[in-house]
C-alpha cells in the first residue's frame, strides 16, 4: 500500500495531510490520543516548545517510556505512534493539536459531544471550549455521581486561568473563572475516581449586584 511509505516518510501527520479530510474526520479513536496526550503525558510535557522534532529513533527509544505512563497503549503500534506524533507538533507549533468540533451555540455540553473527549478508564477529560473574550464566566458541572475533582481551565497558550480541586454536592460543582486574555480555551478535568460529566457549562456571570440580588430571593 502507498499510505504505508507515506507514514514511513512523513509519520501520521503526514497521513493527514496525504488523504482526504474525510478519512481524518473518521478516527475516532484520534480524538481519544489527543485527549490521552494533553491529560496523560501532558503532565510532563505540555508546552514543551522546543521547535526542533524527534526522529524515528526517539519513537522506538521512547515505546517502553509511553508505556509505564499509559500502559493502555501496549500492543497499539498506532497509538504509540499518534502520541508520538502529538508530542512532536506541540514542540514544533507550541500549541494544541487540534481537534475538529462543534461548539455548542449556547455554550452548554451534553453527553453526545462530552464523551469524544474523556479517556475511557480515567475519565479525564480535555474539551475544546471555543474562544472567549475577557471577563467574568461560571462553569458548571453536572455528574453522574459525587465525586472530587481537580479542574483546569487553560488557554491556548498555556496559561491557567483556573486550576483547583473541588468536592461536588448534588452531582454538581459551580466554579467561578475570571478569564483574562481573550483567546481558545479548553477545559481539563482530572476526576480522583473515575466519574463522568453528564453535562458542563461555561457562561458569562451577571454583574455582582444581580447575583446578590438572587441569593436574597
Ligand atoms: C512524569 C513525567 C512524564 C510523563 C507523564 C510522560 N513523559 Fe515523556 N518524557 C519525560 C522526560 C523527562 C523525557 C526525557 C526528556 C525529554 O526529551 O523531554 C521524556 C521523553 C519522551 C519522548 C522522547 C522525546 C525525544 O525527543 O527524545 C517521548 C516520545 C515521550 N516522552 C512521549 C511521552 C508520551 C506519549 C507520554 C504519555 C503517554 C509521556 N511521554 C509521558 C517525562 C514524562
Amino acid at each position: 500500500m502507498k499510505w504505508q511509505s507515506v507514514i514511513r516518510s512523513f509519520g501520521f501527520l503526514g497521513l493527514l495531510v496525504f488523504l482526504p479530510p474525510a478519512f481524518a474526520a473518521e478516527g475516532e479513536a484520534f480524538t481519544e490520543s489527543v485527549v490521552i496526550f494533553n491529560t496523560i503525558c501532558a503532565k510532563c510535557h505540555e508546552a514543551q516548545c522546543s521547535g526542533r522534532l524527534s526522529f524515528d529513533q526517539a519513537f522506538e527509544k521512547s515505546s517502553s517510556h509511553v508505556l509505564r505512563h499509559y500502559g493502555q497503549a501496549s500492543g497499539k503500534q498506532w497509538l504509540q505512534k499518534e502520541l508520538f506524533d502529538i508530542l512532536n507538533f506541540m514542540k514544533e507549533k507550541c500549541a494544541y493539536y487540534p481537534i475538529q468540533t462543534p461548539i455548542p451555540s449556547k455554550r452548554i455540553w451534553k453527553t453526545d459531544i462530552l464523551d469524544k473527549f474523556t479517556t475511557f478508564m480515567e475519565r479525564n477529560y480535555f474539551i475544546p471550549l471555543g474562544h472567549f473574550t475577557p471577563g467574568q464566566y461560571r462553569i458548571e458541572l453536572e455528574l453522574e455521581k459525587d465525586a472530587k475533582v481537580i479542574t483546569h481551565l487553560i488557554s491556548g497558550e498555556f496559561e491557567m486561568a483556573l486550576e483547583d480541586c473541588y468536592l461536588s454536592t448534588d452531582r454538581r460543582v459551580n466554579i467561578p473563572v475570571r478569564i483574562e486574555e481573550p483567546g481558545d480555551y479548553y477545559f481539563r478535568m482530572y476526576p480522583k475516581t473515575p466519574v463522568r460529566i453528564l453535562r458542563f457549562s461555561i457562561l458569562p456571570q451577571e454583574s455582582n449586584g444581580q447575583q446578590g440580588l438572587k441569593t436574597l430571593m
